[in-house]
């Protein structure tokens, strides 16, 4: 009942405002944000390799307009590469980049101008040694955010995309992706979206997943398991086995802070684990996003926003 007025919330500025008022450092936000700096970034990265995991760091930003803005976000993904490079982090860790952050929706060229910005962190995460997954946003970003994944993966075919399986469209976009070298992270959705594209019940949502995990599994590429649902990742481990797959050619993620124990259970059991760990000032769509996914945490929200700590 919750997560369509929080999701709403997630792009108001003047809410954004108010709630960005909160410090990072407030259990609300640091529970899910290990920082602001690409020193927090990095120590974080350090302290989940150590426990066994694998990463993706996402710095924070979306719906850019600005050319500037697209062009620091670059940067600071540049920087960061070139960090992860230097701290021996960067075999076991990839980024994550939102294609809006690099200027998608600037008005006339956007995506030309995001196509250009991808390639440039593809080209700094090669140098490293390593990959770019590119997250997949609300609807109206999927057909470019795809045509842009097509063209990356011509000078960089390590380049993965997500899909999102309460998209109508989803389980279609599975197969064209399921292919030698194909690197799929399959999630359920994160935006509010109109009936007429995405399944609006949990079951449909539940058995949409269900269906492209089927379609991932048995197929050639590399399929990264994006999902917190016990449910979820249990008919994925029996899936895999039904279809012969080895541990390690296809993988589990979670977001930081999410279902830690979940997290090292698996690494115990000799899965592959990757979490996603987000940082930077931008935290305000994504902790949105978050809440409306468990409305349950609205009341430590509510705390962190009067006591400000
Ligand atoms: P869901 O929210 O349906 O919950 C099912 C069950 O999982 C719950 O009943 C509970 O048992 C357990 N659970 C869920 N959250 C929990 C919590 N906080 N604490 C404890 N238990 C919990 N979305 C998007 O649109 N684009 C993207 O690019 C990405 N990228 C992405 C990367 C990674 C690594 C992950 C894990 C997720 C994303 N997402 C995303 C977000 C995704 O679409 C989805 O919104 C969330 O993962 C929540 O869905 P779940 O599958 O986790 O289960």
């Amino acid at each position: 009942m919750l997560r369509a007025p929080l999701l709403l919330a997630s792009r108001s500025a003047a809410v954004k405002r108010l709630v960005a008022s909160i410090p990072v450092s407030a259990g609300i936000v640091r529970s899910h944000v290990p920082g602001e700096s690409v020193d927090d970034a990095v120590a974080a990265t350090a302290e989940l390799v150590e426990k066994g995991l694998q990463v993706t760091l996402d710095y924070l930003g979306e719906d850019t307009l600005d050319q500037e803005q697209a062009e620091a976000t670059v940067e600071a993904y540049v920087a960061l590469l070139r960090r992860l490079s230097e701290e021996g982090l960067s075999r076991r860790t990839e980024v994550s980049l939102k294609l809006t952050a690099v200027g998608l929706s600037i008005e006339h060229h956007g995506h030309k101008i995001a196509l250009e910005n991808a390639r440039t962190v593809c080209r700094a995460a090669r140098n490293a040694g390593t990959t770019v997954t590119l997250d997949m946003e609300d609807h109206t970003t999927t057909d470019s955010t795809l045509a842009i994944l097509r063209d990356l993966r011509k000078d960089f075919p390590e380049t993965g995309a997500v899909l999102q399986a309460y998209l109508r469209r989803t389980e279609g976009d599975c197969r064209a992706l399921a292919h030698e070298g194909s690197r799929v992270r399959l999630c359920k959705g994160a935006y509010a979206e109109p009936e007429g594209v995405a399944h609006q019940e949990r079951i449909e949502i539940d058995k949409s997943y269900v269906r492209c995990l089927k379609v991932l599994l048995s197929g050639a590429g590399y399929p990264m398991i994006a999902t917190h649902d016990p449910r979820m990742i249990e008919i994925a481990s029996s899936l895999a086995s039904r279809y012969g797959r080895a541990q390690g050619t296809y993988e589990f993620q979670m977001l930081y802070g999410i279902r830690p124990d979940e997290q090292r259970r698996l690494v115990a059991a000799g899965e592959t684990v990757r979490a996603y760990v987000p940082y930077g000032t931008e935290w305000y769509g994504y902790l949105m996003r978050r809440l409306a996914e468990r409305p349950r945490n609205l009341t430590f929200f509510l705390r962190s926003l009067i006591s400000k700590k």
